[in-house]
C-alpha cells in the first residue's frame, strides 16, 4: 500500500569533498584530443579500476562476490593490447600494435573508439567465480563489471580525462581483434582519453 511520499533535503554534494564533484561532472565524453594518458595517470586509473587496496588481504578497489575476481583488465593503446595484472601493479604486453581501428570496427563501427587514447576492456573468467556460486556467479561477474567500470569513470573526472562506456560491440569479433580470444568473455569496454 502506498503511504505516501516524502521530500528529502537538497543533496549537499560538498560534504563529498572530491567524490562529489566527480560523481556531479561524469558525462559520457566520446570526443578525445589525441593526447595519450600518461604513465602516472594510467596507473592512478588502473589502481582506481581494480588494484589493490588492501594488500594484507589481497582485497582490491571493486568489491567480488567472495573476493573470487573473476573478471581481468586490458588496456588498449596505439602501442598494443596490455593486460593489468593487479597483484604487481604492472602491464603484461598480450598483442603489439594498434587494433584500436579494428576494436572500434567490431564495436558497430563507433568511430570515437579508434580515437580514444585508450579502451579499458573488461573480461569474465566466469568459472573463477561460477566454481563457487554455479550459475549466478554469471550475474555476479557481469555486476562486477559495472564496479570496476564506475571506478574507471570516476577515477578518470578526478584526473581532467573524459569516459564512456561502450557496451555494443561484438564479443568473440573484438576477442580475436585484441588477440584476447579464449581467455575469457568480453564483457564491457570503457573508453578513455583527454576531452577534445
Ligand atoms: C551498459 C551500458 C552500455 C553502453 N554502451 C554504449 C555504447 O555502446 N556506445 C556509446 O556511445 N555509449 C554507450 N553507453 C553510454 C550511454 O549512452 C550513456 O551512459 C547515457 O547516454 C547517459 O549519459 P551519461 O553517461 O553522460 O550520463 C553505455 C552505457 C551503459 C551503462
Amino acid at each position: 500500500m502506498n503511504s505516501g511520499s516524502r521530500k528529502l533535503p537538497p543533496p549537499d554534494w560538498d560534504r563529498l569533498g572530491p567524490l562529489g564533484e566527480s560523481l556531479l561532472e561524469r558525462r559520457s565524453v566520446r570526443s578525445y584530443s589525441p593526447e595519450t594518458i600518461t604513465e602516472e595517470d594510467l596507473s592512478l586509473l588502473l589502481a582506481s579500476a581494480c588494484g589493490i587496496s588492501d594488500p594484507v588481504n589481497s582485497l582490491r578497489t571493486a568489491p567480488s562476490g567472495g573476493a573470487t575476481y573473476p573478471l581481468d583488465l586490458y588496456v588498449v593503446s596505439e602501442t598494443g593490447v596490455e593486460e593489468y595484472v593487479p597483484e604487481d601493479h604492472s602491464l603484461v604486453v598480450i598483442k603489439e600494435g594498434d587494433t584500436r581501428s579494428s576494436l572500434a570496427h567490431h564495436s558497430y563501427r563507433q568511430s570515437f573508439i579508434a580515437r580514444a587514447p585508450v579502451t579499458f576492456v573488461i573480461c569474465a573468467d566466469y568459472p573463477r567465480i561460477t566454481s563457487r556460486y554455479r550459475d549466478r556467479g554469471i550475474r555476479y561477474a557481469i555486476l562486477e563489471a559495472g564496479h570496476i567500470a564506475q571506478n574507471i569513470h570516476l577515477a578518470c573526472v578526478s584526473l581532467g580525462y573524459g569516459s564512456v562506456a561502450v557496451g555494443a560491440y561484438d564479443d568473440d569479433d573484438v576477442a580475436n581483434a585484441l588477440g584476447i580470444e579464449g581467455r575469457g568473455h568480453v564483457i564491457y569496454l570503457v573508453t578513455a582519453g583527454k576531452p577534445g
